[in-house]
C-alpha cells in the first residue's frame, strides 16, 4: 500500500515535470498554452509557484514519454493519466493520454505534492467540460483536498483567516495580487474534511462566491457545518458575472482587500437578507425564514456566540429575541 502510494506520487510528479517542459519548451506550449495563461494574465513566477501546465494536443504523448522512463501503463492508469478503451477487434484494448490539449493545474497536497490535475480546455466547447479533472485515486480524494492548500497554509496561519474560493483560477489570481491565504473548493460543496484541513491553521473562513443565483446557493449549502465546527464564517459575494479572479485582475489588490472590507456580511446576517429578499412581505415564509436562520445558529457551539447572534437576529428581523432563543430551544429538543 505505502510502496503503491509512493509509486503514485513519482508518476504523478513526473507527469507534472513532463506538462511543465511541454508549456515552456515546447512550441505548442508556448503557443497555446503559454499564450492562453499571458491572456490570463498569469506571470512567470505564478505560473512556476502553481507549476502549470500544457498537455499536447495527440493521443499518446505522456504514455509514450512515461513508457520510455519505466513507468508501466497500470500505473499510469491508476494514476488517472491514462484511459483504457476497447478497440475493433475482440480482445484489444486502446490506452491513451487522459489530458489532451488542454492547460494543466495540478493539485497539490497540503505537503506539496502532486496528487492529482485539473485540466482547462481552451476555446469553449459545448461537448466537452471546461474542466477536466483527475478521476478519485488511491491518493486523490476529491473530498478532502483544497485547491492551494500547500501555497496557502503559511500565510492563512499568519493573517489567521482563509479565503475560500470557487476555482483554480481565483486561487491564483489572487496569489499573484499578493493575497495569498486562499484555496478553492474546485466547485464541489464544502466537505467535513475540507472544514477539518482549514481548522487546522485557522478558525476564520471568509468565503468569496460568485454573486449569481449559484454562487448563492453553493454558499449557503454546507456552511451549517463549517458553523458546527466552531468556525466563524463570513462571506463576500461578487457583482453579478464576475468572480474573485476578473474582479481582482479589473481593480487590482488593494481595491481587491478594501472591497473585502466593506463587503464581508458575518454568515447568519448572510443567510438572513438572502432568504427574506427571497420571502418578500408575506408573513408565513418569513417565518419559515426565522426558523432556518435560527437553525445555523443552534449549531454553533460557543454558547457566547449563540447570544450574540441571536440578539443581532432579532434586531436585524425585529422580531423578539426571546421568541427566538425558545424557536432554538424548540428545534433542539426536535433533533434529540
Ligand atoms: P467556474 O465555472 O467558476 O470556473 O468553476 P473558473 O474557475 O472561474 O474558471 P475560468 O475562469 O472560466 O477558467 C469553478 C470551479 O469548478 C470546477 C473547477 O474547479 C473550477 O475552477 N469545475 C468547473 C470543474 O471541475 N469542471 C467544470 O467543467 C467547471
Ligand atoms: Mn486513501
Ligand atoms: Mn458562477
Ligand atoms: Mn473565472
Ligand atoms: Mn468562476
Amino acid at each position: 500500500r505505502q510502496n503503491e502510494r509512493e509509486s503514485l506520487f513519482i508518476v504523478l510528479n513526473f507527469a507534472k515535470t513532463f506538462f511543465q517542459n511541454t508549456l515552456l519548451k515546447s512550441d505548442e506550449g508556448q503557443s497555446i498554452g503559454l499564450s492562453y495563461f499571458r491572456e490570463r494574465g498569469f506571470t512567470n513566477p505564478t505560473i512556476e509557484a502553481f507549476e502549470l501546465g500544457y498537455s499536447v494536443d495527440q493521443w499518446d504523448a505522456l504514455m509514450q514519454e512515461a513508457e520510455k522512463r519505466g513507468y508501466n501503463r497500470a500505473l499510469l492508469e491508476k494514476a488517472g493519466l491514462i484511459l483504457t478503451r476497447e478497440g475493433n477487434a475482440p480482445g484489444q484494448v486502446k490506452q491513451y493520454d487522459r489530458f489532451r490539449g488542454r492547460v494543466m493545474f495540478p493539485i497539490h497536497n497540503v505537503s506539496g505534492r502532486v496528487i492529482a490535475f485539473g485540466a482547462r480546455i481552451l476555446k469553449t466547447d459545448k461537448n466537452q467540460p471546461k474542466y477536466l479533472n483527475s478521476p478519485e485515486t488511491e491518493v486523490y480524494h476529491k473530498s478532502q483536498v483544497l485547491y492551494g492548500i500547500s501555497q496557502a497554509k503559511q500565510t492563512i496561519r499568519q493573517e489567521d483567516n482563509c479565503f475560500l474560493t470557487e476555482g483554480y483560477t481565483d486561487v491564483i489570481s489572487l496569489y499573484q495580487a499578493g493575497i495569498k491565504n486562499v484555496v478553492a473548493s474546485s466547485g464541489t460543496s464544502l466537505t467535513m474534511e475540507q472544514i477539518r484541513l482549514i481548522s487546522r491553521f485557522t478558525q476564520n473562513v471568509t468565503m468569496l462566491y460568485d454573486g449569481d443565483a449559484a454562487g448563492i446557493k453553493a454558499a449557503l449549502r454546507g456552511v451549517d457545518m463549517v458553523l458546527e465546527e466552531g468556525l466563524n464564517v463570513s462571506i463576500v459575494t461578487f457583482p453579478d458575472n464576475e468572480d474573485p479572479d476578473s474582479y481582482v485582475r479589473r481593480v487590482g489588490g488593494e481595491a481587491f482587500k478594501t472591497y473585502i472590507k466593506n463587503n464581508a456580511l458575518d454568515f447568519i446576517r448572510f443567510k438572513a437578507e438572502t432568504l427574506l429578499r427571497d420571502a418578500g412581505e408575506n408573513p408565513f415564509r418569513k417565518a419559515e425564514v426565522i426558523a432556518e436562520v435560527v437553525e445555523s445558529i443552534i449549531k454553533i457551539p460557543d454558547p457566547l456566540k449563540r447570544q450574540i447572534f441571536f440578539r443581532n437576529t432579532a434586531q436585524q428581523l425585529n422580531v423578539d429575541e426571546q421568541t427566538l432563543i425558545s424557536e432554538g430551544n424548540r428545534l433542539i429538543r426536535k433533533q434529540h
